[in-house]
């Protein structure tokens, strides 16, 4: 299996997967799509495992923000993850995911966000959000879920603090 660039050729296939893995809905799908279009998007962070010629995972890496009153910082946020239903728990999320922070890292950024299942991320060391100062107001849900992995160790307790925000397509 390798872990790669998502190439134009795969949207359609990342496209399948997606709805498969999300219970035969689409609005992940829809949303990957939008991302793609959006100032947020990174090609090089949107990523996906392939194994014999076919695409059986993906993980977007995107752009979001930290605002408080006077700054605002770029930050990532990682949605969606998906893996095809008939190969999860074989790692390939983690090695997804792995492979994603250590891009983030190679072009600089300092915190990914997400919002996720609170006993899958923790394993990569994402830790509560708000835990940290971090809010979040665009959606209301509980602490455990909200998490963020601080990239560069000794930033979180010193560099910014503030209000996270997915861009506007996380919306429409
Ligand atoms: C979540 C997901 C991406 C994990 O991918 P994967 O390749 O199966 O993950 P890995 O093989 O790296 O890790 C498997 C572990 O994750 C756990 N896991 C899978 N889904 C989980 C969930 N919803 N909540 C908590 N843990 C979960 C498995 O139980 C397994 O635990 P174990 O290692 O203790 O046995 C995959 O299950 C998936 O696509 N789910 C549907 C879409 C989804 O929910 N995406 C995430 C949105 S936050």
């Amino acid at each position: 299996m390798i872990i790669r660039s998502e190439q134009l050729s795969d949207y359609g296939e990342v496209f399948k997967l997606n709805y498969l893995a999300f219970g035969n809905r689409e609005d992940e799908s829809k949303l990957i799509e939008s991302i793609r279009l959006s100032e947020g998007f990174i090609p090089e962070l949107s990523l996906v495992a392939e194994e014999n010629e076919q695409i059986v995972g993906h993980a977007l890496f995107s752009k979001a923000e930290i605002v408080d009153e006077e700054n605002c910082h770029e930050v990532i946020v990682l949605a969606p993850l998906a893996v095809l239903p008939s190969n999860q728990k074989r790692g390939i999320g983690g090695k997804l995911i792995q492979e994603g922070l250590k891009r983030c890292v190679e072009l600089g950024y300092t915190f990914v966000f997400l919002i996720g299942h609170p006993t899958y991320y923790p394993k990569f060391g994402f830790k509560q959000a708000r835990n940290y100062g971090f809010e979040l107001k665009q959606f209301d849900v509980s602490d455990d879920v909200f998490m963020v992995l601080e990239l560069t160790e000794g930033n979180i307790k010193t560099t910014i603090k503030g209000e996270f925000r997915f861009q506007s397509h996380f919306f429409n």
